[in-house]
């Protein structure tokens, strides 16, 4: 079966190509590598044995899109990375967030809601909760104000979809609300590449061990919680890749209950930037240079997942945990600098 992972030499699209790819799905991806680098195609084959086809298309192109779906009109499923995903650079350029990540989708659903298979799978975040009022974070929680114009592109991105749903009998759909996915392969064949300064904490931290930065700010130590640090909900972006996986085959297979699905994809588990730190010494053996500084605008103070939704009704669950992930960010960060 020929699957369309879009934004697929991404950080997770790369992780959830290998895993379709293990299953026995032919992957064909679209990337405009903007964000991401040709060579992670070799990483993917490294893996599974098996490169995937690739096709380098800009999404904003819509002539490009209707021409690609005209030349793949056996395309069984499409998952959709390809966005933008910076916070910040979506505050200072909210223009380019919406045309890249609403205008795309857009495009995209017009041309799926013309082929036979009408699949659809797509990268929400729980960035879409703000601060929720319960934790753990379930399913029902309402959708808050967004922060940020990259978190309303994920909450207006879901309404599009849903919207369109209500139209389309034919489309079937699922939203996967990300908490923070983090890690690489455990063969360090694929992972992590942020282009300058990472924004994100595990980067960071492996980026200060390698001695590419060199020091840490905790953003914030007088949060409400046990430690004073801010708490996410970290996810081994191999368990979260195959999720998508296991969301596809729902799909393929008629499971679902309706034509537009909400997950959490989550642990379960909420640790601390410090508990995350901690973990990272355990598991590299390396004392790493942090301060605790001022908050940084935007956070929520906690945020982890209510996963039982995702467990029974689509039957995954994380299986990798905090360490695993960290050792895994931590081989490939000194396999990147080698
Ligand atoms: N942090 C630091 N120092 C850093 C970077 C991060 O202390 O240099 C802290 C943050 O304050 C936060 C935690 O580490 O407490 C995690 O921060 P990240 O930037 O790694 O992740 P966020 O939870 O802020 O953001 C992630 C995704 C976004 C998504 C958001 C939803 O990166 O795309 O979750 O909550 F919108």
């Amino acid at each position: 079966m020929k699957i369309l992972v879009t934004g697929g030499l991404g950080f997770i699209g790369s992780h959830t190509v290998v895993e379709l790819q293990n299953e026995g799905f032919q992957v064909v991806i679209i990337d405009d590598l903007s964000n991401s680098s040709i060579n992670v195609l070799d990483g993917i084959e490294a893996i599974t044995g098996k490169k995937p086809v690739f096709e380098k298309l800009d999404l904003k192109e819509k002539q490009d899109v209707i021409n690609f779906f005209e030349k793949h009109k056996d395309i069984a499923g499409v998952i959709h990375f390809a966005a933008n995903k910076a916070v910040g650079e979506s505050v200072n350029n909210p223009l380019m967030y919406y045309e890249n990540n609403i205008g795309t989708l857009v495009y995209m659903l017009q041309q799926i809601t013309k082929l036979e298979h009408q699949n659809f799978i797509f990268s929400s975040s729980c960035t879409v909760y703000g601060q929720a009022e319960e934790l753990p974070i379930t399913e029902n929680a309402p959708v808050q104000a967004a922060e940020s114009p990259y978190g309303n592109t994920k909450q207006v991105g879901e309404e599009i979809i849903r919207d369109t749903c209500k139209v389309n009998e034919k489309l079937n759909t699922i939203a996967l609300r990300y908490f923070n996915p983090i890690g690489a392969h455990p063969t360090a064949e694929i992972g992590e590449l942020p282009i300058g300064v990472p924004q994100n904490l595990v980067p960071y931290i492996t980026q200060t061990a390698i001695g590419l930065r060199e020091q840490l700010s905790v953003f914030g130590g007088d949060y409400p919680t046990p430690d004073g640090t801010c708490i996410r909900d970290y996810i081994h972006v191999v368990d979260l890749a195959k999720a998508h996986v296991v969301a596809l085959q729902r799909l393929i297979g008629k499971k679902n209950a309706s034509n537009y699905e909400i997950f959490n994809l989550g642990t379960g588990t909420g640790s601390s930037v410090l508990e995350v730190i901690n973990s990272f010494e355990k598991v590299s053996g390396e004392k790493l240079n942090y301060k605790i500084v001022d908050r940084r605008e935007g956070d929520v103070t906690a945020a982890y997942a209510e996963t039982s939704y995702a467990n029974d009704v689509l039957g995954w669950k994380t299986e990798l945990t905090l360490d695993d992930a960290m050792a895994s960010a931590w081989k490939w960060e000194q396999k990147v600098r080698s």
